[in-house]
C-alpha cells in the first residue's frame, strides 16, 4: 500500500467544482454542484481545443511562464499522459512527480511533499491521490490551484468532462430526455459519480445497475434510478458505460468471481442491442477485455473508448486553460 497518506493528511471535507462555480477561482475538485452554464461553456472550449489538437504541429503559448506540477501519488496512464501533453501543447512549464522512487518513502507526507513541490514556484498543482478530499485538503493548505485528477472513492472531474463531451456528440448537445445506464461497482468508483453529477445537472437520465453489494445506498439521493438487472439498465438507453472492476474488491468479498460477474454484468452484443439506435459504449478505462465488456463490445462500432480518450486531452486543455486564466484575474 502507498504510505503517502500520513496522519496530518487525514482527508477533509470533500469539495466541488470550486472554479467552475466561482467563476473566477483557481481550482477544480470536482463536478459536484457545477452550474449547467459552466459545464457548457467548458464542453464547448474543450470542442474548441479539439479541432486546434487535430491540426498536425498545433501548439500555442497560451499557458506560457505557467508552472504546473502533476502529482501522482497513484498509477495512471491516460490521464496523466494526457496532461502533460495538454500543458506542453498549451506552452507551460510542466514536470511530473511520481510517487514511486520519491522521498514519501523516507516518510515525508504528502502535504510536506506538495509544500516542497509548491516552493518551486509551481501555479497549478494536478493531483491524484487514492484518499478522497486529499485535493480539497491541499486547496486549504497550498497557495496553488489544484486540479483534481482523481481522489479516491470522491471524484475525477475531468474524466466527467470528457464522457460529458463524448456523449455531448453522440446525442447533438441535447442531454435532456437521453437515458444513460452506467454498470459496475458504482459505490467505489470516482468515475461514476463525476459523470452522474454531471448528467444530471445538463438534464440526462442516469440508471445504474451492478451486484448490490456494490450499489450505493444513497443512489436515489444522487438522482439515480436502480435497475436490478443489467437488461432492465441498458432497454431502451441512449448510452452505457461499464466500469472497471476493481480487482481487490473480490478479495474484501464484495464480488464473486470474474466469470460471474461477466455472466451477470458484462457488455455483450446480445446486451447492447437492446439499446436505442445510434446508442453508445463508453469505458473509462483501463478495460478488463473479457470481464466487464466482452472484446466485440470494446472493439465494435458503437465503442467511444478511443473517442473519450482523445476528449480527454481537450478536455484537460480547456481545464488548464481556465485555472491559468483564473490565476491571471487574481483569484
Ligand atoms: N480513466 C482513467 O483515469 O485512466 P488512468 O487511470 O489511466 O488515468
Amino acid at each position: 500500500m502507498n504510505r503517502a497518506v500520513q496522519m496530518d493528511d487525514a482527508p477533509a471535507p470533500l469539495g466541488a467544482g470550486v472554479f467552475l462555480q466561482a467563476g473566477n477561482g483557481r481550482h477544480l475538485l470536482g463536478l459536484d454542484g457545477v452550474p449547467r452554464e459552466s459545464l457548457l461553456d467548458l464542453l464547448a472550449s474543450a470542442a474548441r481545443y479539439r479541432e486546434k489538437l487535430r491540426t498536425p504541429r498545433w501548439i500555442s503559448d497560451e499557458l506560457r511562464g505557467i508552472a504546473i506540477c502533476n502529482a501522482f501519488f497513484e498509477d495512471s496512464t491516460r490521464t496523466r499522459v494526457s496532461f502533460e501533453l495538454a500543458e506542453q501543447r498549451l506552452g507551460a512549464i510542466h514536470t511530473t512527480f511520481i510517487a514511486s522512487g520519491s522521498s514519501l518513502s523516507k516518510g515525508e507526507t504528502m502535504l510536506d511533499t506538495l509544500r516542497v513541490l509548491t516552493s518551486m514556484r509551481v501555479d497549478l498543482v494536478v493531483v491524484r491521490h487514492r484518499s478522497s478530499g486529499s485535493p480539497a485538503f491541499l486547496a486549504r493548505h497550498l497557495g496553488a490551484g489544484i486540479i483534481n485528477a482523481g481522489d479516491g472513492e470522491h471524484e475525477h472531474p475531468t474524466q466527467g468532462l470528457l464522457d460529458l463531451l463524448t456523449l455531448s456528440d453522440a446525442w447533438n448537445g441535447r442531454f435532456e430526455g437521453r437515458r444513460f445506464g452506467i454498470i459496475g461497482d458504482i459505490t467505489h468508483s470516482r468515475v461514476a459519480r463525476s459523470a452522474i453529477f454531471g448528467l444530471r445537472t445538463l438534464g440526462a437520465e442516469v440508471v445504474i445497475a451492478g451486484p448490490p453489494t456494490l450499489i450505493p445506498a444513497e443512489a436515489e439521493t444522487l438522482g439515480c434510478t436502480v435497475a436490478t438487472t443489467i437488461e432492465e439498465a441498458m432497454h431502451g438507453a441512449d448510452g452505457v458505460m461499464a466500469l472497471r472492476i476493481q480487482r481487490e474488491r473480490m478479495e474484501g468479498g464484495l464480488l464473486a468471481t470474474l466469470g460471474e460477474y461477466a455472466r451477470l454484468w458484462g457488455l455483450t452484443r446480445e446486451r447492447i442491442a437492446q439499446m436505442r439506435p445510434g446508442a453508445v459504449v463508453l469505458h473509462p478505462g483501463p478495460m478488463n477485455r473479457g470481464v466487464e465488456i466482452a472484446p466485440d463490445v470494446a472493439d465494435g462500432s458503437e465503442s467511444r473508448v478511443l473517442t473519450q480518450v482523445e476528449n480527454g486531452l481537450a478536455v484537460r486543455c480547456a481545464v488548464l486553460a481556465r485555472a491559468a486564466a483564473a490565476i491571471g484575474e487574481g483569484s
